[in-house]
């Protein structure tokens, strides 16, 4: 039985945060001064991870994309990737980092199996990005600059876009991910707990920067390597592509093709809403896994239909870095 969820939806892509711990502070994705994160004995080990995926890969799920927090704090990654790789049924293993580790990192993950990165960058100036991440941008650029060698490709420049932040930077972003190959993707802020509201209020509907995009450049309707929520663009008479995610503007929830696994082996069942189901008691009750797959299934079957973040933006709780997006 292939993992089709109650709206015929199929579950091809899971989302594995492997740290709920990150090494920066952006102001939309972590509560300021929050300490409370996950106590290691909850942390699903790397045997756990693997049983894990390896189920959802045998019931259909193919493509797997690391998260956190920031996943790169998690040690000894480059291990648990090298096994996840080996699964026969995986198709496509990809990261999502802050890239400030990368530089050391990028080649390690790229022997282990990664064959694609997206990487969070919100700004070129390092005085705007101290203040939005709390952290330093000539580590992360060395981090991209180092995927480039290692041969990760493609490399996906993830930036919400915000205004009085950074709006205005949207035309130097995407001269920088000409010059360096990249694909740039543009993301309106959602609501998810306390951090995710205040950002609300910095919100920019992507349409409009669409808009203001064409005045400039050609844009001609394309598509990505990739099972995400974007909607691409190219930009005529070159290669870059220009992906919109848009789940307050024009959300994407009838395609939705994926399920979050948090640290602690907790399904999230999507991202805006707090579904979830706990998997980590039950591999260490000592299930089967044929068990371990009809739960699968049953917490699939308990899908919801789509988020409400424009309706209730109070709604969900947990905040982004929980879940890495
Ligand atoms: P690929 O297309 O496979 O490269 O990956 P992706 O775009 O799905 O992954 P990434 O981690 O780069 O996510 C980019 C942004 O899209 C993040 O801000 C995510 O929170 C957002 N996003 C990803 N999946 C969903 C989703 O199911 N629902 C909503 N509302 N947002 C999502
Ligand atoms: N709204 C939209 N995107 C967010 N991200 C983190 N918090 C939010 C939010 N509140 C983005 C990060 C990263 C991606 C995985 O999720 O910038 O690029
Ligand atoms: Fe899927 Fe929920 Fe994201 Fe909508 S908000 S695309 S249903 S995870």
């Amino acid at each position: 039985m292939p993992l089709i969820d109650s709206y015929q939806r199929p579950i091809e892509y899971l989302r594995l945060s492997v740290t709920d711990r990150c090494d920066l502070r952006c102001q939309y994705c972590l509560p300021k001064g929050f300490k409370d994160f996950q106590e290691p004995a909850e942390w699903l080990t790397f045997e756990e991870i693997e049983r894990i995926i390896r189920a959802f890969s045998e019931l259909g799920t193919h493509r797997v994309r690391i998260t956190g927090g920031e996943p790169l704090v998690r040690h000894g990654l480059p291990e648990l990737i090298s096994r996840l790789a080996a699964l026969p049924m995986l198709d496509d293993l990809s990261l999502s980092t802050n890239a400030t580790r990368l530089e050391k990192l990028a080649q390690p993950l790229a022997d282990a199996g990664i064959s694609r990165i997206n990487v969070s960058l919100d700004t070129l100036r390092a005085e705007r990005y101290k203040a939005i991440t709390g952290g330093k941008i000539e580590k992360t650029l060395a981090g991209l600059m180092a995927a480039k060698v290692a041969g990760l490709q493609p490399v996906k420049i993830n930036m919400v876009v915000m205004k009085d932040t950074n709006e205005d930077e949207v035309e130097d972003m995407v001269e920088f991910c000409l010059a360096h190959d990249f694909t740039l993707r543009f993301i309106e802020t959602m609501p998810m707990g306390e951090p995710g509201l205040i950002a609300q209020q910095q919100f920019v509907d992507l349409q409009v920067i669409k808009k203001r995009l064409a005045q400039r450049y050609s844009l001609i309707p394309s598509t990505m390597p990739g099972g995400g929520p974007a909607r691409y663009m190219r930009v005529a008479g070159t290669d870059l592509r220009i992906g919109f995610i848009t789940p307050m503007s024009q959300h994407f929830c009838e395609t939705c093709n994926r399920v979050r696994l948090s640290v602690d082996g907790t399904l999230h069942l999507c991202l805006g809403q707090n579904d979830e189901y706990p998997l980590r008691g039950l591999l260490r009750s000592g299930i089967s896994d044929n068990q371990l797959k009809a739960h699968i299934q049953d917490a699939i079957s308990q899908k919801p239909e789509r988020h409400h973040f424009n309706e209730n933006p109070q709604q969900v709780v947990r905040f982004m870095s929980m879940t890495g997006g």
